[in-house]
């Protein structure tokens, strides 16, 4: 695997590197990532990972500072699924001078759910992710589904900005008790890691129950929240949304996707499943 620290490297390298296949994380990689990597060989010729924290989309007091590095551990991860390229810029490489120009989310799309709590935290990806769109340039670029609303956001951003990249969503990847597996779950304590399943039990049952014709979705967001703060979380939020851009169900509604984000100790998960 080479690993290229500057655009200038990584543009030299891709020269003749046919269709990119291209995963951007932020490092600590894990089963979920590597699944994406997996998915990615059998996209392009080249497959290129990038790991690069990115500041941008971390508000003040978030955890910037603290988010996992472990470099070494995620190379031998990325050697051993196979991965062509490494783009590993640092803060200055990325960000030569205090980002000026912004992609911005509409409103309806970024001050929903996550963007409520995390406001410009969609800003900071979109931006991001067009950063490194244009530096990799690739064919395919693959995002897992667990980060469902960054999700829709990248596709239709790739959409309006007419970039000529497909988007493909891995599935989530999760533990044997059904925790997403999230960088952020090596925060949790032991007590904490052992409630934590907690939050994918309690959506299941909630889709149990849609699939078994309860429409009364406030009734089950409330339980579920209620459920969770009787269990020691604070919930952000859980909400029953349409799956295409994320808004309150309609009666024509094509689909629908359970989303929830929750505090549990210092430390906040997010989960989704699609009914
Ligand atoms: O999902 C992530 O790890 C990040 O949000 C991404 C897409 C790499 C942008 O920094």
């Amino acid at each position: 695997m080479n690993i290229c620290e500057t655009i200038s490297d990584l543009r030299n390298r891709l020269k003749t590197a046919g269709r990119i296949a291209f995963v951007p994380t932020m490092g600590n990689l894990h089963d979920g990532h590597i699944s994406l990597m997996h998915q990615a060989r059998q996209q392009g010729d080249c497959v290129v990972a990038s790991i690069f924290v990115n500041r941008l989309q971390f508000r003040p007091g978030e955890d910037f500072e603290r988010y996992p590095r472990t470099f070494e551990a995620d190379c031998q991860r990325l050697r051993a699924a196979d991965v062509d390229v490494l783009f590993f810029p640092d803060e200055t490489e990325m960000y030569p001078q205090p980002q000026r120009y912004h992609v911005e989310p509409p409103v309806e799309h970024d001050q929903i759910l996550e963007g409520e709590f995390r406001p410009g935290h969609f800003r900071g990806v979109a931006t991001v992710v067009t950063k490194l769109f244009n530096i990799v340039q690739p064919q395919v670029a693959l995002f897992g589904s667990k980060d469902y609303q960054q999700l829709m956001v990248i596709r239709n951003l790739v959409a309006d900005l007419a970039l000529p990249i497909t988007i493909i969503a891995g599935d989530t990847v999760r533990a044997e008790d059904g925790l997403a597996l999230s960088s952020r779950n090596g925060y949790l304590t032991a007590a904490e890691r052992a409630e934590a399943p907690r939050l994918y039990r309690l959506l299941s049952d909630m889709r149990q129950a849609i699939l078994r014709g309860e429409r009364d979705y406030a009734k089950l967001e409330q339980h579920v929240a209620e459920t969770l703060r009787e269990h020691g979380w604070r919930p952000d939020y859980v909400a029953v949304r349409e799956k295409l851009g994320l808004q309150l169900p309609s009666a024509h509604e094509s689909g629908l996707v359970i989303l929830a984000a929750a505090l549990l100790g210092s430390t906040r998960l997010i989960d989704n499943l699609e009914v």
